[in-house]
This record gives C-alpha cells, structure tokens and sequence, in this order.
C-alpha cells in the first residue's frame, strides 16, 4: 500500500519540473553530462530509456527533446531505437551522435560506415544557412567527435549546416525544428558547445531558465507537507552531505516529526562521532538520536578479515541496528511513523532504470540498501532528481555548514575497509590517527577542496625499522589521495614533496607502532581508490 502511495506521489511533477528538456538514452557515455550541461542553463532536464512510451514523455510536457549519443551502429540488430513517434509530437529534437543517425535512418536519409571514422579533434565547417542552432558562429570550430557511421543522405526536408572533412557534421530541417549534430557539443573539448546547447534550450525550445535551487527547496517542501499530512518519518544519517542535505529538507517540511538516527559503527574517523552529533542538534537543529553500537559492530567483525566478508557483515548490523532503534521510535511515536527518508541521488535512479535500457552502467556500491525492504515504511527520496553538484547548492542553498558540503566522500563501511586483514580496537585507533593527520596535513596545503579523497589506510605489513638505538618492526601505513570527477575514475594526486614529507615524519613520529608510510601512486582503473 505504501509503495503505491509513493508511485502516486513520485509521478506527480513538480512545476520547476515541467516544461524542460527530456534526454532519451541510446546508451551513449556521454548521456549524464548532457543533462547536466541543460540543467546548468536552469533548465529542468529528466533522462528516460530510449524505450519509454510516448506517454511518460508527454507527462513532463518537455520543451524539447534531446536524443544521446550510444555505441551501437544504428544498422546493429540490436542497435536501440526509440517510438519513431517521437519525431512527430511537434516536440523540437536535437539528435547528438547516433541521436543524429537515428534521425536520419528514421526519416528516409541514409547511414553507412564511415571511410575514416571520428574519435576525438575534429574540425567543423559552416555551410551557408541561417541556423537557430549556429547564429553569429564563426564558419569555422573545433568540435569533439565520437563515430564510426556517417549520416550519407539527409533526408527530405533537411540541409546539411556544417561539414568535417570527412562527412556531413551537422543538419536540420527547421520546419519540423528537428536539429542534428554528428559531434559532442556537451563535451568541453567542442568550441562553443554550451552555446550550441544554449541556442537550442533558448532559441528553438524557448523553454524558460527556471530551475533553481530556491524554487526546488520551495516547491520539495510543499510537496513533502501535502505527501506525509500529519505522520512521522525517520531519516539514517551518515554524516556525508547527501542525507545530511536530505534530513534538513524534510526537516523543513515537517520539524520534528522527522527523527534522525546516526550510528556510530566505530568504524567512523576520529571524533567524527561526537562531532558530526553536535553539529546535527546544534547547528542545523535536527532531532538525533545517537546509537553507539561500535561493541556490537566490533564483536561480529572479530577475527574476519575476508573484505566481502566485512562489508556483509557491516551492512547487515547497520540494519538490524536502525531496524531496532525505528521500533523503538516506534511505539514512542504511537504508531504514526509512517516514512523512511533516504539520500538517493539521480544518478542511482538513472542507473536503475537504464538496466532495462541500454545504458549498461556498473553498479555502485549502497549503505543501506537492505532498508526498505525491511520496514513497512513508504519512501521520501527527496533528492532523487538531482545530481550530486546540485545537493551540494541546495546545502548551501539551506545554509548548511561549508565542512559538510565540502566534506570528502566516505565508504559506508568506514575504516574497515581501509583496515586491511583483520580488525582490531588498537589498530583502528592506529590507523585513525594516522588519518587524521594525512586529512590535517591536507587541509594546512590547501588542498582539501581540490582532491577528491585523501586518507590513511593501515597494511597488515610490518617492516624493520631503527629509532634510536634500538631496531623496530613496526607497522605500514599508505597514504591515499586521488582526484576524480564521480569516482568512475581517478588519478593519484602529485602531492607536493614537502607535504608528503611532513605527513611521513608526523606519522611515524606521533603514532605509535608506525615505522613506514608510503605513498599510493595508482590510479582508478585499474587500481580502486579505496584498498578493500
Ligand atoms: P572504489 O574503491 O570502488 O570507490 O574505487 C569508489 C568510491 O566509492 C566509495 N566507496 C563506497 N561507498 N559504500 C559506500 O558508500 C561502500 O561500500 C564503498 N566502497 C567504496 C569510495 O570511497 C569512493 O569514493
């Protein structure tokens, strides 16, 4: 019953949602970014499989229509395809990449295998037109392309606006306003993309630049107030920025009818137990209550040192903990807890709906997946629309804390996964100062801000050392930092020297037991970022 109660209330658009761009997903690696690249112009954009029925488009009553590049040849047998009625809703269409070719194919033009195929540089010519798409462009750019197929023939009612060397790169027919590009005006690398995609938004949609944060916030709280009517809810809470984000928005929907839980797995950093539960209650005014299992979590992880083996057993005792403690909150409330709100982010949803389309994204990893299906309790997911930059300037928006916003991702299982082998109390306390002092360090460089993760992992090495007179065989610690854009991919941080070297000698020196540090200097793939 529940479950239905949140379908309802999740297909109910809200306004700001309205009127914006739908991105269909041929599967291409470029799809996030073009809905990314429209929302940045405030436009709303929503990504639907290829596959949907006209009818969920028409749901969103889009301004326009954005067909993604995929990796297919639209000649495959299984290359993807959407209902040929969308090009006949009288809905303006870009067509990107094999957005374009499927344009074509669709519409009577031809498509063949390319003599020279495109990957990457690539250089546009204008053809003499007038274009929405091109106005006041110089007649030359440099463009991004990606293809193994040409658009051969246009079809009737088109002309080519813009040519490579090879092939035709760009063509319209404006009085169906159906635009096609063979290159990535989404990608950086392509001159004057954004105001390729700008003119198409602005000039052809005429949709309006009204997605924004204050009106989100705005129209997320009536929503919310109309969905919950005068129940309870109850939040988990990590300490990272999406639930924090996702609390404080509920919070200000319905006060203290949400309560918060926050457990303390004691596999949190140094004093980010206490800390992040002050900040909660006293900064941001939350209702927490805070649950130290770390015995609990302690005991059952004894003697395991099989990562797999970790992670189950942590995400297992994370739910039977919450499970425990929303009974409790339960019978306190009389019954009238009826919603769970959690953090999810639209890049899980995309990456749970585009398993029946095209679009095969590896799956990441969930804290607590295991909830719902363990409590009768409705979903409130109010950041499943939004991508992780924009929660961030909703944070902000809400006057959350700069340290939270800013704040480095962090494994649900915590330290336990970058405590190699098995866990004990002393060598997490070990490995906790050495992390706080890899993050201090970090900080005084200035650099916080600019990595994308920085810490310690201890290793189940010993080495020999000297200190004094006396020779050592102490303990390993690596230091890990990376930069990455959305941790699909990383690249190892060239540390400056000097920083390297205070965090090395304030590490062997303040933490007992540790004789060595050394730096990890992998990057993602095929290295990890974290070590288990
Ligand atoms: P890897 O190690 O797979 O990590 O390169 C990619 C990103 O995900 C984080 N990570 C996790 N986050 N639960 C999480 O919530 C997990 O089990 C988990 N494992 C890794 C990692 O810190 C990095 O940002």
């Amino acid at each position: 019953m529940e479950g239905a109660t949140q379908m309802k209330a999740e297909e109910r658009k809200m306004k700001a949602e309205l009127g914006g761009i739908v991105v269909l997903d041929f599967g291409g690696q470029y799809t996030q970014l073009i809905a990314r690249r429209v929302r940045e112009q405030q436009v709303f954009s929503a990504i639907l499989p290829c596959t949907v029925a006209l009818d969920e488009i028409r749901k969103l009553e889009p301004a326009g229509i954005i067909l993604s590049g995929g990796p297919s040849s639209v000649y495959d047998k299984d290359a993807p395809v959407c209902d040929p009625g969308v090009l006949a809703m009288g809905i303006p269409i870009l067509g990107i990449c094999y957005g374009m070719q499927w344009v074509a194919k669709n519409l009577g033009g031809t498509v063949e295998p390319a003599d020279r195929r495109e990957y990457g540089p690539a250089h546009w010519s204008m053809e003499q037109c007038e274009s929405h798409l091109f106005k006041n462009f110089p007649n030359n750019l440099k463009i991004w392309s990606s293809h193994g197929d040409n658009v051969h023939a246009l079809p009737p009612g088109f002309h080519a606006t813009g040519k490579t060397a090879n092939a035709i790169a760009s063509a319209e027919d404006p009085k169906r306003k159906i635009y096609t590009v063979q290159f990535h005006p989404e990608v950086k690398h392509t001159e004057r993309g954004t105001e390729i995609l700008r003119n198409f938004l602005f000039a052809v949609c005429q949709t309006e630049p009204k997605w924004s944060g204050a009106a989100f916030i705005e129209e997320t709280v009536e929503a919310l107030q109309a969905k919950v009517g005068t129940h309870h809810a109850i939040c988990g809470l990590s300490g990272g920025v999406d639930s924090t984000v996702a609390a404080v928005l509920v919070h200000r929907a319905m006060g203290d009818r949400l309560t918060n839980i926050f457990v303390n797995t004691g596999l949190l950093r140094k004093n980010e137990f206490e800390h992040t539960l002050e900040m909660y209650r006293e900064r941001l005014g939350l209702r927490v209550v805070g649950v130290d299992a770390t015995d609990l979590f302690l005991e059952k992880l004894k003697g395991v040192s099989d990562p797999e083996k970790k992670r189950k057993i942590i995400g297992n005792e994370f739910i039977n903990v919450f499970a425990a403690e929303a009974e409790k909150l339960q019978a306190q409330a009389g019954g009238d807890i009826r919603w769970l709100v959690q953090g999810t982010l639209y890049p899980d949803v995309i990456e749970s709906v585009s398993v029946k389309g095209p679009s095969a994204t590896i799956k990441s990893h969930h804290n607590v997946g295991g909830l719902p299906e363990k409590m009768p309790f409705g979903l409130i997911e109010p950041l499943r629309d939004l991508f992780k930059d924009e929660v961030r300037s909703i944070g902000k928006d809400l006057g959350l804390p700069e340290e939270i916003l800013v704040k480095h991702p962090f494994p649900g299982p915590g330290l336990a996964v970058r405590l190699l082998g098995q866990i004990t109390r002393e060598d997490l306390s070990t490995l906790r100062d050495a992390d706080a002092i890899v993050v201090e360090e970090i900080r005084r460089a200035g650099l916080y801000n600019k990595v994308w993760q920085a810490f310690a992992v201890l290793l189940p090495v010993r080495s020999v050392g000297v200190m004094g007179d006396g020779r050592t065989y102490g303990l390993t610690v690596a230091v890990r930092v990376v930069q990455s854009e959305d941790a699909m991919t990383a690249d190892w941080v060239r540390l400056p020297g000097d920083v390297l070297e205070r965090m090395s000698t304030r590490i062997v020196n303040e933490v007992t037991g540790v004789t060595r540090v050394v730096y990890d200097i992998s990057s993602k793939p095929p290295s990890t970022i974290e070590w288990e």
